[in-house]
Parts: structure tokens; C-alpha cells; sequence
């Protein structure tokens, strides 16, 4: 149903002696329902395929699908709105809303996507919350939380809005070995339940079991 189909994807970044090939012809295929891990050294290009699936960059050359629809065929305005409605994605940097506590951090996703903060909306924070091991931490302003809390802060919002696809950079990194395996026991239950693609970015050699699939990504290319 969401499966996503990246096909013969090239980026490179830069221009004339200053180009860098981020990304060098790659194809991948990730199931609905399927959690794939992507692994590689610093630089091999995993936050960049991460970025073009989740429709945030453009690729130079290839072409993207989610669910059949072919992204490189959307003008802004619409990529922009496939982003809104069905990624729920996590970057390396937390950006969280710095005057907003957790739970307002989660909700305001929801009014973002045209919808509306209601009870069930605020039932689905609180959950998420309590699952990431918050509970307690609804409403501390990100300043009042450790980075590794902070990072769960933005898993739940990715996962606020109940996306089609979830695109996840390094999300245990700064976590001990229990709450990492909390952390992806929820995005593995996220995406064995909702059906959802689902790529996780790590190093982390702790939480490979969670995964499916392991792809590994070296100098631009998949190996
Ligand atoms: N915005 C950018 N402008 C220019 N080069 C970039 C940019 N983002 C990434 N790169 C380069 O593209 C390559 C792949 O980077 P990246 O996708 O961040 O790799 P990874 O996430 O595996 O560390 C690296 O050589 C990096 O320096
Ligand atoms: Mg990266």
C-alpha cells in the first residue's frame, strides 16, 4: 500500500570543482509493514536518501515512489503537502519548539496537519508519551529534558500525526541500552501495526535485531 520505490536515485550536491555525488545510482525497496535499518560510515549518503524519500530534497536524477505516486512529478506545493500528511520524520539535530512543553510539541503536529486538537488527539500524545517513557515529563519546555529525552520528544511527534512512512535519523544514539530498545520496540510496533515503510538510520549495533532488513550504504552506493 505505502510501500516506497526508490529507483536509480543520483544527488549530487554543488557545483562545478565542488560537487560531491552524495548519492551514486541507487535503487531500494521498502515494504508496507517493513522496518529496514540503514547503516554505513559517516558521509556515505544515508541522511541524504533519508531526506529525498521523505520528499524534503529533490534527487538530481532517479525517481521516487510512496503508495504509487511519483514524487519527482509534485511541484513544491504539493511535495509540501505529502510531507505534511504522511512522513513522520526525525532528524539528526532534535528541532524541537524551544517555548512549547512535550506534550504541546506533539500537539501542535496536529493542528500543522489542518487537524483539529481534540481529545483524541490529546489521548494520542499522552499514549505516545508514556511509551516513549515521558509520562511524567509532559510539561517540561525542551530546555528541562536531557537530549536523549528530547530525541524521544520528536519520535513522538513524527508518530503525533499517524504517517504513511516513518524516516528516522540515529534515534538511540544518545539513549542507554533499555530506553533504545523501547525506542524501536515503538517503531517497530508503529510499523508492524499500521503497515507503514519504515527506515531507521543507525550505528547502534544494539537494536539490530528490531530490523527486518540491514542495508548497509558505502561512498553514495548500497553494498
Ligand atoms: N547540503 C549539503 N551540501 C553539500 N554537500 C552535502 C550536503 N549534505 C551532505 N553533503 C555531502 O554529501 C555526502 C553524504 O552526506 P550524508 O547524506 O549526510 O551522509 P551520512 O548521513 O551517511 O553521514 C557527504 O560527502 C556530505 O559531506
Ligand atoms: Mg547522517
Amino acid at each position: 500500500m505505502n510501500t516506497l520505490v526508490v529507483d536509480q536515485v543520483s544527488k549530487i550536491y554543488g557545483e562545478g570543482d565542488q560537487q560531491v555525488k552524495a548519492l551514486d545510482q541507487v535503487s531500494l525497496e521498502v515494504a508496507s509493514d517493513e522496518l529496514l535499518l540503514l547503516m554505513g560510515p559517516s558521509g556515505s549518503g544515508k541522511t541524504t536518501l533519508l531526506t529525498i524519500s521523505g520528499a524534503l530534497l529533490r534527487p538530481t536524477d532517479g525517481s521516487i515512489q510512496v503508495g504509487g505516486s511519483e514524487l519527482t512529478k509534485l511541484d513544491d506545493k504539493e511535495l509540501s503537502k505529502f510531507r505534511n500528511d504522511k512522513i513522520g520524520f526525525v532528524f539528526q539535530a532534535v528541532n524541537l519548539i524551544p517555548f512549547l512543553t512535550a506534550r504541546e510539541n506533539l500537539l501542535v503536529v496536529r493542528s500543522l496537519g489542518g487537524g483539529k486538537v481534540d481529545a483524541g488527539a490529546k489521548k494520542r500524545a499522552e499514549e505516545l508519551l508514556d511509551e516513549l517513557g515521558l509520562g511524567s515529563k509532559g510539561d517540561n519546555l525542551p530546555s528541562q529534558l536531557s537530549g536523549g529525552q528530547q530525541q524521544r520528544v520528536a519520535i513522538g511527534r513524527a508518530l503525533m500525526n499517524e504517517p504513511a512512512m516513518l524516516l528516522i535519523d540515529e534515534p538511540t544514539s544518545a539513549l542507554d541500552s533499555e530506553l533504545g530498545r523501547q525506542v524501536m520496540e515503538l517503531i517497530r510496533d508503529e510499523v508492524k501495526n499500521r503497515d507503514i515503510a519504515g527506515i531507521v538510520v543507525t550505528h547502534d549495533e544494539r537494536v539490530l535485531d528490531f530490523g527486518d532488513r540491514i542495508v548497509e550504504m558505502v561512498d553514495g552506493k548500497i553494498t
